[in-house]
């Protein structure tokens, strides 16, 4: 029974493997962006920007276990004024048992300006508020099939804010104009 019950998805997926069709896609010129915007962290509150959503509560000092979800404001710049372009939106891990190291994956997503509508996706760990390092594995819109790398810096910090400096340099290919089918 079970072996003809394989049999027979065995048979269902040789059939979609037939009727699968593809076609080729055209790939623009690959271009390469720095660009650097501002992340604005209110740390608690009402209107907190980062919540801790699990924790192992064992009083690591690293926060080891911690898992924290962020929806933060992108402005242009490091003034808590400047014109807002975008969120920062992710999920942090606590992956460090010695140091107060998070694992990042965050999606920076513009919402005015030079790249409204696209988003650049970046994956690393942070040790804050060490500069550190995050890898850009991927973007939508004009940053699609992006790669390239990142730096994070902190640029001013309270018990109840957080300003940090993304700079992001990427690979990306202009006008990669494909639509959903
Ligand atoms: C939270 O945001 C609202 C709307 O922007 C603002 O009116 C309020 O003052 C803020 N609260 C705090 C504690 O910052
Ligand atoms: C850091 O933030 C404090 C409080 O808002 C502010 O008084 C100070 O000027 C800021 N420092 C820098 C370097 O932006």
């Amino acid at each position: 029974m079970a072996s003809s019950s394989l049999y027979y998805s065995f048979l269902f997926l040789l059939l979609l493997c037939t009727l699968a069709t593809g076609s080729e896609f055209f790939l623009p010129k690959e271009k390469y962006t720095h660009l650097r915007v501002f992340l604005h962290e209110v740390s608690r509150g009402p209107n907190a920007t980062i919540y801790t959503i699990a924790s192992l509560n064992n009083k690591s000092p690293s926060k080891f276990g911690d898992i924290n979800v962020v929806d933060a404001p992108l402005r242009e710049g490091p003034e808590p004024s400047s014109r807002l372009i975008g969120r920062a939106e992710g999920v942090e891990t606590g992956v460090d048992m010695d140091r107060k190291g998070a694992l990042s994956l965050m999606t920076l997503k513009f919402t005015a300006g030079e790249y409204e509508g696209s988003a650049i996706s970046l994956l690393g760990v942070v040790f804050p508020p060490t500069t550190s390092e995050r890898s850009v594995v991927g973007g939508a819109g004009q940053f699609r099939m992006a790669r390239g790398f990142s730096f994070v810096k902190l640029i001013n910090s309270s018990e109840d804010f957080l300003i940090v400096e993304i700079d992001v340099y990427v690979a990306h290919h202009e006008k990669l104009t494909v639509r959903p089918m």
